[in-house]
C-alpha cells in the first residue's frame, strides 16, 4: 500500500474518538493524559492540502508552520511536494505528535520536518513565511493578532474552511466546488502618525490600516512620528 494511503487509513481509524473538545491524548498501553483542545482532530484531505499550498505559492524559499498539525500531513506534504526548506507542526495532542513523527519517518522527510508539542497560542511561530490552519473561525480570530503582529509583511496565512472575520482574504478558492480555502497576506505596518517636513510644506496624517488596505498611506520622504 502506498505510504500516503497508509497514513490516511491510520488517520481515519483515530478520527472517531476525537469529536469532543477534551480528548484522551494517548491511546493503547500508554498512560492516559487529558488535553483540552480548541479544535478536534479532523484531517485535511490531500486535494485540499494541494489547494492550500498552491494558493499561497508555497515553494523552496518557504518556512511553513501548520498550527494544530494533527498527523503532520500538511508539513510533510509541503516538504515532499513543494520542496519547502523547513516545515514545522505545532500540536497539543501528544498522540498526534507520535503519529506525525512516524509519518515523517515513513515519507523520509525528517531532515526538514519537525513537530513541537505545544499550544498554538503559546509556541513561537514568527519564523514562518507561511502558516496553515484548519481550526475554527473563533480560533483563527484569536490567532489573528499574532499573525498580523509577529509575521513579517508579505507573509501568508492559509486556512482550510474557516475565516478571519473582518480581515478580508486576499484570495479564495473553492476545492471541488464545496470547501473554501482562504489566503491572507500580512500587510505592511503603516498605522500611526506620519509627518512630512520640507521647505515648502509641512503636513501630517494618521494612517489607520484596515488589514490589507490602508486607508491612508505614507508618501516617500515622510517619517513615522508615532506608530500605533
Ligand atoms: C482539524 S485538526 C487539523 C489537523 C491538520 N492541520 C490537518 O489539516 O490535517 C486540528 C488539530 O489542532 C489540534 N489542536 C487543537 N487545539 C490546539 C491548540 N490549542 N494548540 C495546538 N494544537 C491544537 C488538534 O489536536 C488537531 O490535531
Amino acid at each position: 500500500m502506498h505510504t500516503f494511503q497508509r497514513y490516511l487509513l491510520r488517520a481515519s481509524l483515530v478520527l472517531l474518538p476525537f469529536l469532543a473538545g477534551t480528548l484522551p491524548a494517548v491511546s493503547g498501553e500508554a498512560p492516559q493524559q487529558w488535553v483540552k483542545l480548541d479544535v478536534p482532530y479532523v484531517p485535511t484531505p490531500p486535494v485540499t492540502i494541494a489547494a492550500m499550498l498552491e494558493i499561497a505559492s508555497v515553494g523552496p524559499n518557504d518556512i511553513l508552520y501548520d498550527l494544530g498539525s494533527g498527523d503532520g500531513r500538511i508539513p510533510i506534504t509541503a516538504v515532499r511536494d513543494r520542496g519547502v526548506k523547513k516545515a514545522v507542526g505545532i500540536e497539543l495532542n501528544p498522540a498526534r505528535i507520535v503519529d506525525a513523527k512516524e509519518n515523517a519517518r515513513i515519507v523520509c522527510v525528517t531532515d526538514k520536518v519537525s513537530f513541537i508539542e505545544g499550544d498554538v497560542f503559546k509556541v513561537d511561530f514568527k519564523a514562518a513565511t507561511v502558516v496553515t490552519m484548519y481550526l475554527f473561525d473563533n480560533v483563527n480570530l484569536r490567532l489573528r493578532p499574532r499573525i498580523l503582529d509577529e509575521l513579517k509583511p508579505g507573509m501568508r496565512g492559509v486556512s482550510h474552511q474557516f475565516h478571519m472575520s473582518s480581515w478580508t482574504p486576499d484570495d479564495k478558492v473553492m476545492v471541488q466546488n464545496k470547501v473554501p480555502v482562504y489566503l491572507w497576506i500580512v500587510p505592511a505596518k503603516v498605522d500611526g502618525v506620519w509627518e512630512e517636513k520640507s521647505a515648502i510644506r509641512r503636513s501630517s496624517f494618521t494612517s489607520v490600516s484596515h488589514f490589507s488596505s490602508s486607508l491612508a498611506r505614507p508618501r516617500r520622504g515622510m517619517r513615522a512620528v508615532r506608530s500605533s
